[in-house]
């Protein structure tokens, strides 16, 4: 009988690390399966190249803080550019799309430089109106502006967020603004873009050229986040808070895309 016991107990033991074999060898083939996945939606991602930036921003939401630092840099196909993500602003997934920070690059330029885009990604930097048109006509978006005065940050948000293209010379159109100076944000709603070398406003003068930047003038603005650096006038980085014009020294601006179900698709 103990010849039989030690028997069936070698047995159980035997198939418990067959077992255990069995369930490791499971979990390496659920683990190159999911590496297979992952490199397949990559693959996917590159040739869905416009996808790319939105949705890799994207992955920074909810929990952006553990897994991301606050800027993510990455390689969008097809804009054929780097592109900044912010991960950390109201939950992340942004794409920003004009930074001052450093005043390392002269915004003072004409339309084909605005067109295509300017700086670099490392320090001030305008992505492009081509760029931003071919984002915002595949998918809907909103915008965030967040900019500092004196170490004190402020923020104007638009619940919508479109360039048209150039033929309708890279129209704004916004939503609902809203935020600490939201109204003059939504004044520039509807507006064309203007440069040095067109003059697309609403005044009889140049705006672009009185007020030293590419912008979407009326006559002229309440924002200018595209002025001289480091110059506290209307023709420097300004915006109107209602009551003065504020100076900051450090201005993003960032779009999101939305989520499909708002878009009524
Ligand atoms: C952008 O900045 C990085 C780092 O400073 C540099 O390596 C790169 O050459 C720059 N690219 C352009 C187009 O200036
Ligand atoms: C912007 O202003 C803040 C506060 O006045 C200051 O600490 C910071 O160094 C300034 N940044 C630049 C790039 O001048
Ligand atoms: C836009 O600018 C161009 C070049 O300056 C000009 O020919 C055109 O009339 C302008 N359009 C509007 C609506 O101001």
């Amino acid at each position: 009988m103990r010849v039989a016991h030690c028997v069936v107990l070698l047995v159980v033991m035997t198939s418990m690390t067959f077992a255990q074999d069995e369930l490791a060898v499971r979990v390496t083939n659920l683990e190159n399966h999911m590496m297979g996945l992952e490199r397949r939606v990559e693959a996917l991602e590159k040739v869905h190249g416009i996808e790319q930036s939105s949705v890799l921003c994207q992955r920074g939401m909810g929990n952006g803080a553990q897994e991301y630092p606050p800027y993510l840099e990455l390689s969008d196909s097809t804009l054929q550019r780097h592109i900044l993500c912010d991960t950390h602003t109201d939950g992340g997934g942004w794409i920003v799309i004009q930074k001052r920070a450093t005043g390392d690059v002269d915004f003072y330029r004409d339309w084909a430089a605005y067109r295509e885009g300017f700086g670099n990604i490392t320090g001030d930097f305008w992505l492009g109106n081509e760029a931003l048109h071919t984002l915002t006509s595949q998918n809907d978006y909103e915008v965030r502006i967040d900019v500092s005065v004196n170490g004190q940050e402020f923020y104007a948000t638009s619940s919508y967020f479109k360039v048209e293209d150039e033929a309708d010379k890279y129209r704004l159109r916004l939503g609902t603004c809203s935020g600490e100076v939201g109204k003059s944000l939504c004044f520039h709603n509807d507006l064309a873009f203007s440069t040095l070398d067109r003059d697309n406003d609403s005044w009889g003068d140049h705006c672009a050229v009185e007020f030293h930047a590419g912008w979407w003038f009326r006559s002229c603005h309440r924002i200018n986040l595209n002025g001289r650096w480091a110059q506290p006038t209307t023709a420097g980085i300004t915006w109107h808070d209602g009551n003065n014009w504020a100076f900051p020294n450090f201005t993003e601006m960032k779009i999101r895309r939305l989520p499909a179900s708002t878009t009524g698709l």
